[in-house]
């Protein structure tokens, strides 16, 4: 069987800026430099009022579609990733459809059709249902569109308001990629958790300490159970790590515990004894809070290492780039982290084909999913025609005020009717209400 993985991937984003040191800190009262160096973000991308997640999730898959030269024969499934869906029957790939059906003049009545659910981690588990289907055998010589797309809104004074976000990614998955194949194998962490939900709400319930205590120790799991079927991973093999990310701190902590973990037992490890000694074992603790403790101790002292931060600046913080500009995607977080890393090795004339991603997937509720994706030859002509910088450079800043309403707009329990900040130009745009209830699109020359 031929490798399985991503061709081709479109990134889009909101129309929308929000400043976080200079619009939002002084709302809030609190210093810019807990945005940008404690949360990592510079800005949030909002959807302006006539954006939704079907126009960006339509629109990115759109961007790809005609820049790969494809056409909707060409696709045997459609999956929408998303925890921003608006609709509880009605999945918004098949809305999805209809926009694109639009633009072609041909429909997707061959192809399979679903909406994933599991929080940020929905768009990797429809990388794997794609992954499945093909390996299996049953995709006719097709590819699979995989779409994560999300309007990351928390209502106004959550703590989380800080870190929200709205954009879609586009994958292509197929046989004998042009940007990477993915691993056969997989390490997963995942328990009944309650550190983030939604229930039957649109705005989330978080508790915001407790999911970054969650999101680390699924990501333990997930990386022992990885290397339990994949043997170790040394920190050598490794290119980049893109890791889910709701803001740039919460991967600087999973970083370190990243590296605490591959270095364990190798000569790394013997090397930074002699500045900070060894890990600690649990074994050599009476008790579980002391054994706790003299781990904090150790990750204090190797975060502060030449070793370890050569280390984060080379592998996890080329993966930052895209989300400090614009928020937490949720489902398409983690794959904006594996663009920003490849643009990184693009700009700097890397050669990576044969080089390994290790990939770490997270969603609340919760689980973690880890797997190995190797770059295959070709693949800087995929990130080449990115036009992200691009998007990012002409989206609106959004006023305090223009914030507040257009938080309104998207919020469904106000009765509002905003105007755009922006006018839409070749893309996808919400259109009204159907009679039965269903949100319409048209496409905007
Ligand atoms: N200068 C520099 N750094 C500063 C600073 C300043 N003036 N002020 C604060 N900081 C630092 C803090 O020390 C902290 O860093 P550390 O955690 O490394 O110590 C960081 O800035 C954030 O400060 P606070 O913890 O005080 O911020 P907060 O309590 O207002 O909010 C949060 C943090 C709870 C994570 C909040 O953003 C939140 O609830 N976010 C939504 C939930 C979330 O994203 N959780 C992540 C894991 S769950 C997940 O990943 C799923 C998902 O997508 C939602």
């Amino acid at each position: 069987m031929n490798t399985v993985g991503i061709d081709a991937v479109e990134i889009w984003t909101g129309n929308l800026r929000l400043d976080l040191p200079d619009t939002f800190a002084p709302q809030k009262g609190e210093d810019p430099e807990k945005y940008t160096k404690g949360l990592g973000l510079n800005a949030s991308s909002f959807p302006d009022s006539y954006e939704d997640i079907v126009t960006m999730a339509a629109n990115a898959a759109y961007r790809l579609m005609d820049r790969k030269g494809l056409e909707p024969e060409d696709i045997g499934r459609i999956d929408v990733a998303t925890e921003s869906a608006f609709d509880n029957s009605k999945p918004v790939s098949t809305y999805v459809a209809g926009c694109l059906e639009q633009v072609y003049g041909q429909d997707f009545h061959h192809a399979n059709k679903g909406e994933r659910k599991f929080a940020c981690i929905a768009g990797t588990q429809s990388l794997d249902d794609a992954y499945n289907w093909i390996k299996a055998g049953r995709n006719r010589g097709r590819g699979a569109l995989v779409i994560a797309t999300d309007t990351a809104l928390y209502a106004r004074g959550d703590a989380g308001e800080a870190t929200q976000g709205a954009g879609a990614v586009a994958m292509y998955i197929t046989e004998d990629p042009s940007l990477v194949e993915l691993s056969t194998e997989q390490g997963y962490g995942s328990a009944d958790e309650t550190d983030f939900l939604k229930p039957n709400q649109q705005f989330p319930s978080v508790d915001g300490k407790r999911s970054v205590q969650v999101y680390l120790a699924r990501m333990r799991e997930a990386l022992t159970d990885y290397e339990s079927v994949a043997g170790d991973i040394h920190p050598d093999d490794i290119a980049y790590v893109p890791f889910h990310t709701p803001f740039p701190g919460m991967v600087r902590k999973a970083g370190l515990l990243a590296y605490r973990h591959v270095t364990r037992d190798t000569e790394i490890e013997e090397e930074l004894a002699a500045e900070i000694g060894r890990q600690p074992r649990r074994e050599a603790f009476d008790d579980e809070d002391a054994y706790r403790e003299a781990v904090r101790e150790y990750m204090d002292a190797l975060k502060e290492t030449d070793r370890y931060r050569g280390w984060y600046a080379e592998t996890i913080d080329p993966t930052l780039t895209i989300s400090r500009e614009v928020g937490n995607w949720y489902t398409g977080s983690v794959h904006v982290a594996r663009a920003s890393a490849l643009k990184h090795a693009l700009e700097d004339g890397r050669d990576l084909a044969g080089e390994s991603l290790y990939v770490g997937s997270y969603g609340s509720g919760a689980q973690a999913e880890i797997h190995e994706e190797t770059v295959v030859e070709g693949w800087e002509a995929e990130i080449e025609a990115l036009n992200v910088d691009a998007q990012l450079a002409d989206r609106h800043d959004l006023t305090w005020e223009e914030y507040e309403r257009i938080h309104d707009a998207h919020n469904h329990d106000v009765d509002s009717d905003v105007e755009p900040l922006t006018t839409p130009e070749d893309e996808f745009a919400f259109d009204g209400w159907g009679p039965m209830g269903e949100r319409q699109y048209r496409f905007v020359e």
